[in-house]
Parts: structure tokens; C-alpha cells; sequence
């Protein structure tokens, strides 16, 4: 991975692919990207390869005093090498200096490897949803916190 980057209409191709193959449940087309991409508060980040293609991706919302985390994903051939965790840490970081104190986000009770990256980024579980999933599957809602409470100076590294 190059960098992480904010994505721009030249990327929605790609993304749109990697969102297929990956959220085949949910996938969003080609209009629906752009309609997010040119969408105010909402921020659609990319990780880049050496060739600058996208290789993960994370969309996050701002709603009022905290973000939700939309979409997150790493294409297969360059999982656990830490795409995620650098898109994750940038949109935790644009979050925050857009004036969220938190971000939310629904991940699948059974997806283990995407509950493995969000507890190693400092999320805590602060709900459930049973059958919140088509197929009838519970989700589980995170939170992190973005700023320490008044108690505290300074804020968290991203
Ligand atoms: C979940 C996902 C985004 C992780 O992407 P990634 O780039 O491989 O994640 P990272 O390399 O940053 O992983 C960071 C840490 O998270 C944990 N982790 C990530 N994937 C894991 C897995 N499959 N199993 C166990 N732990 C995992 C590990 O602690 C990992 O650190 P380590 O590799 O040093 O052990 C990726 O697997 C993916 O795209 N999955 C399909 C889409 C999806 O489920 N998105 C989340 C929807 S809520």
C-alpha cells in the first residue's frame, strides 16, 4: 500500500468492484458511489497500491457530534497487511477534526475478522441487533471514542 487517500471519481470503477465482490449482499453501483462521493458529510477514503489503484476502501458518515463508519474493506490479496487499520485510523482522524467525539459502526456478530480489527483500533461493543441482517443474523454496534472527556488533556492519536 501507497497511501491513504481521498477518493476521487477515477477510483469509483474500482471500488464499485471490490464493493461487489465483497458486500455481494448490499453491493452499491457505479451511480450510487458517485451519488456518496459528491454527497456532503459523508468522506469515501482509498488505500492505494504502488500503481495507485485502490485496494480498500472506507466510507464514513458525519452525523451532527459523531461519525458513522459506513463501509470498510481491503481487497483479499492484501488482507492483514494492514489496509484496514490505516484507512480506519484516517477516518477516525477526518472524523475528529470534523467535530465527531465518536464513531459508530454495525459490524456482524459473525464476522470474527472484521471484530478482531475493530477491537484492536479500541471499538467496544455498546449494542446489540438480533436478526438485523437479511439472512437473519445479529449485529453488534461499536463505539470508539474519538476526544477525551474534559477530564483529560490533549487528545487520542488516530
Ligand atoms: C475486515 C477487513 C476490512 C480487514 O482488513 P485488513 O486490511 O486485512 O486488516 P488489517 O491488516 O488492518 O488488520 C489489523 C488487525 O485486525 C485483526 N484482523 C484483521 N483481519 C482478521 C482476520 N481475518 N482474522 C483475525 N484477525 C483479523 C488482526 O488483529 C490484524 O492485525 P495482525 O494482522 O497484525 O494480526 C477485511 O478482512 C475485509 O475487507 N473483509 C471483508 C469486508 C468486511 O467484512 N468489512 C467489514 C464490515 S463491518
Amino acid at each position: 500500500m501507497r497511501s491513504v487517500r481521498p477518493a476521487t471519481t477515477d477510483d469509483l470503477a474500482a471500488v464499485t468492484a471490490l464493493d461487489a465482490a465483497l458486500f455481494p449482499d448490499e453491493p452499491w453501483d457505479l451511480p450510487a458511489w458517485q451519488g456518496l462521493l459528491d454527497t456532503a458529510g459523508r468522506r469515501l477514503l482509498v488505500a492505494a497500491d504502488d500503481a495507485d489503484r485502490p485496494v480498500g476502501y472506507a466510507l464514513t458518515g458525519l452525523v451532527g457530534d459523531f461519525a458513522e463508519l459506513l463501509r470498510i474493506a481491503a481487497d483479499p490479496t492484501v488482507r492483514r497487511r494492514g489496509v484496514a487499520t490505516a484507512l480506519l485510523a484516517r477516518a477516525c482522524a477526518e472524523a475528529r477534526s470534523n467535530g465527531a467525539e465518536r464513531l459508530l459502526l454495525e459490524v456482524g456478530e459473525a464476522n470474527t475478522g472484521a471484530r478482531a480489527l475493530y477491537a484492536a483500533a479500541g471499538f467496544v461493543e455498546i449494542d446489540r441487533r438480533p436478526r438485523y441482517y437479511r439472512d437473519g443474523s445479529a449485529a453488534l454496534v461499536l463505539e470508539r471514542a474519538l476526544a477525551f472527556d474534559t477530564h483529560t488533556s490533549g487528545r487520542m492519536d488516530p
